[in-house]
């Protein structure tokens, strides 16, 4: 392709990988330095929600760089920020924000959160954090302690926290071996276990991806999981916290993904598609009950430099103008759907499409063996990653998921392309993703 990694400065993510190198986005496109065109279908790391080089963002952006770029939230707030926390209020239907500049951050200060306002409730002891095995809240020390992707917190252990972790509501693989539907939801109970078992008087809060990002590829728990965690929640007077951050924001037609269900959570992390994939920038939302505790102490002290900066901000007012302006949601809903029925079409032609699972504009698509079986690939075969090999080769650019089957084996495509996207798009980028697909299987099946 077209990169000399042992010759640049950059530490890679994949050594003496041969990736393209790119210089220009537009539309669903990515154009590399040989003018070679790829279709995003991740949308990046599912974040790019906008279609790339939109010039009214790139107009926002300078408009308020050369304006007021930066004030210090010490000191000053600015109109900006209160405009975009408005407009948020009005789309999430949460009362209080605090914008932060990615998806991790937004996780540390959830759950600081959440510790923070029981402790301003007199019960400071109430500071643990539960959590789901085979999840991802990002990759500080904390982001990695309440995340349970076994593998990727494998290498950090000694430093990580434990503060218990409760089984996925992984249906294709349930870890309690029910069949969906047909089950008493013994994954959401185990969170019941697992407060009883930590004293909820010491537990502060449950931490949740609402539907899995990279770790499970698109895990969409039935309707009634979210309604019984919430149960127990109460009871224990633990704080719900969602992790949004990827399936939030839009990507599943709605603004939180939390929204399908009918639950209301207490925290919520949001970050990616809420700035259209043009600025680092994240969020906290919560309700005015949790809020409330902390306004009456006056302070509110977690945060990094570009917490609610006028910059990020102008581009998060952008975004939100736009999702409601050009019907966004809609036409997530709409195309996503169509997108289901044509990849679940694909699904009966290829006997490598185990699962396909996902809502709206993200969907996953985990590879096995047999179908019948459900047997996973060995990650040795590296079966998502000849798929995403072959989709770049043919101008197709998708995300791979591995580990998925308690962190041993097991695989697949992930992918999430914008939430602009056209029916006939779809049809493009589906079109190349079986070619790559049928190559695959006959290479490796
Ligand atoms: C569900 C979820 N939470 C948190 C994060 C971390 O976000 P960031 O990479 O912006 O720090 C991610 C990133 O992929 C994610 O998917």
């Amino acid at each position: 392709m077209n990169t000399q990694l042992d010759n640049d400065h950059i530490m890679h993510y994949v050594w003496g990988a041969d990736f393209p190198k790119l210089v220009k986005g537009e539309g669903i496109y990515l154009y590399d330095v040989n003018g070679k065109k790829y279709i995003d279908g991740s949308s990046g790391a599912v974040s790019c929600s906008l279609r790339h080089g939109r010039k009214d963002m790139a107009e926002t952006l300078y408009q308020q760089a050369s304006t007021l770029a930066y004030a210090l939230r010490h000191t000053t707030t600015s109109k900006v920020l209160e405009e975009a926390t408005d407009k948020m209020a009005q789309m999430y239907q949460m009362d209080r924000f605090f914008l932060v500049s990615g998806g991790t951050e937004a996780n540390e200060i959830s759950t600081k959160l959440a510790r923070i306002y029981w402790a301003q409730k007199g019960r400071p002891m109430k500071n643990k954090i539960i959590s789901r095995w085979q999840s991802y809240h990002g990759f500080s020390t904390d982001a990695l302690s309440w995340g349970g992707s076994i593998a990727r917190r494998r290498e950090f252990i000694p430093q990580l926290q434990e503060d218990g972790h409760i089984a996925p509501p992984y249906c294709y693989r349930c870890w309690f071996g029910k069949e969906c539907g047909k089950c008493n939801f013994e994954c959401a109970n185990a969170l019941e276990t697992e407060i009883k078992c930590r004293g909820a008087e010491t537990v502060a809060a449950f931490i949740c991806e609402t539907i899995s990002g990279t770790t499970l590829a698109g895990v969409t728990p039935p309707d009634g999981y979210y309604q019984r965690i919430r149960e127990i929640c109460d009871k224990y007077d633990v704080l719900l916290i969602v992790d949004e951050v990827l399936c939030g924001s839009g990507r599943t037609g709605k603004m939180m993904a939390i929204d399908h269900y009918g639950v209301k959570p207490d925290i919520a992390s949001l970050a990616k598609s809420m700035s259209g994939g043009y600025f680092p920038v994240g969020a906290v939302a919560c309700t005015e009950k949790i809020a409330e505790p902390i306004r009456r102490s006056g302070h509110f002290s977690p945060g990094y430099t570009w917490a609610g900066a006028p910059l990020p901000a102008s581009v998060v007012s952008k975004t939100m103008d736009i999702i409601k302006e050009e019907h966004l949601l809609e036409n997530v809903t709409e195309v996503g759907s169509y997108m289901e029925e044509q990849l679940h079409d694909l699904q009966t032609r290829h006997p490598s499409m185990g699962d396909v699972r996902g809502k709206g504009l993200m969907w996953g698509i985990e590879y096995v063996k047999d179908k019948k079986t459900r047997e996973s690939f060995d990650q040795s075969v590296k079966f998502a990653a000849t798929v995403a090999k072959n989709c770049l080769d043919m101008g197709l650019l998708i995300c791979s998921c591995g580990n998925l089957d308690m962190g041993e084996k097991g695989d697949a495509s992930w992918m999430g392309p914008c939430f602009e996207i056209t029916k006939t798009e779809i049809d493009e980028l589906l079109d190349i993703y079986e070619k790559a697909l049928t190559k695959t299987e006959k290479q490796l099946m």
